[in-house]
């Protein structure tokens, strides 16, 4: 299975603080943001991962995390020359992924605890994609699920009406004809390939399915967020996954 790390977009809601620096690279706890899913990868075994960024930021990330050596990763870098969306970021990686599973996950996800056992799950799946939700106190701001007999049957971005309380967080998992699903989406209002119309081309073959996170899960790309999730993981260290990582 490979890793894809999505590092681009503009950071408009973190206003003064995105105006030099990339989002991803703000501190979060004791790291820059983008560590937090790059060693929930790691910490899983998925060592093989590719970062996705705009060209303007591209520097910074290779001067920071290099070929990816002293994290125990072997990074790939690709461009995302236009913010075109998710999905046209994941489409960026079809060379790099190749044949294999991969699991995507959003650089401003941030987690207290591993993914291990919903990697593994996915590994047990066939064929599909996978997503995973967490119940929230506002769904609105996030893709949220509508359900009928405990299956997902549509994924809304950011819906008035949230038709659930859970929120589709920024780790999706997905087989090898993804690809094939990217090239088939129309750009949204917004002029971008949403991730929701993706997943929901799964849930029309019948093959979307979910897992429920546990542990505490945050999105960083909000001043709030941002701040929720610094509190969230002051005390996770990464030095124990790989003796090199900044202690
Ligand atoms: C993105 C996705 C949304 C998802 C969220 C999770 O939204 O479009 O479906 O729920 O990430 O972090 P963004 O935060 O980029 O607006």
């Amino acid at each position: 299975m490979k890793g894809v790390v999505l590092a681009g977009g503009t950071g408009s809601r973190l206003e003064h603080l995105t105006r030099v620096v990339n989002k991803h690279l703000l501190p979060v706890g004791r790291y820059p943001m983008v560590y937090h899913p790059l060693m929930r990868l790691k910490q899983a075994g998925i060592t093989q991962v590719a970062v996705v960024t705009s060209p303007e930021h591209m520097g910074p990330f290779v001067t920071l995390l290099g070929s990816g050596r002293r994290l125990g990763l072997d990074l790939t870098f690709r461009v995302q020359e236009e913010p075109g969306g998710i999905a046209q970021a994941l489409g960026l990686c079809e060379g790099f992924v190749g044949d294999n599973l991969s699991v995507v996950i959003l650089g401003d996800n941030i987690l207290d605890q591993g993914i291990d056992d919903q990697i593994a799950a996915f590994r047990g799946q066939e064929r599909g994609a996978r997503l995973l939700l967490k119940k929230v106190r506002k769904p609105r701001h996030y893709g949220v699920p509508r359900f009928e007999d405990g299956q997902i049957v549509e994924v809304l971005e950011k819906p008035a009406n949230p038709p659930s309380p859970y929120a589709v967080t920024g780790i999706y998992f997905y087989d090898r004809e993804v690809f094939s699903y990217i090239r088939g989406l129309t750009p949204s209002k917004r002029q971008e390939l949403e991730v929701s119309d993706l997943n929901t081309m799964y849930v029309r073959r019948s093959l979307l399915t979910y897992g429920i996170l546990t542990g505490k899960w945050g999105d960083a790309g909000t001043i709030k967020g941002l701040q929720r999730a610094n509190r969230m993981v002051r005390h996770v260290k990464f030095s124990e996954l790989h003796p090199q990582t900044a202690k």
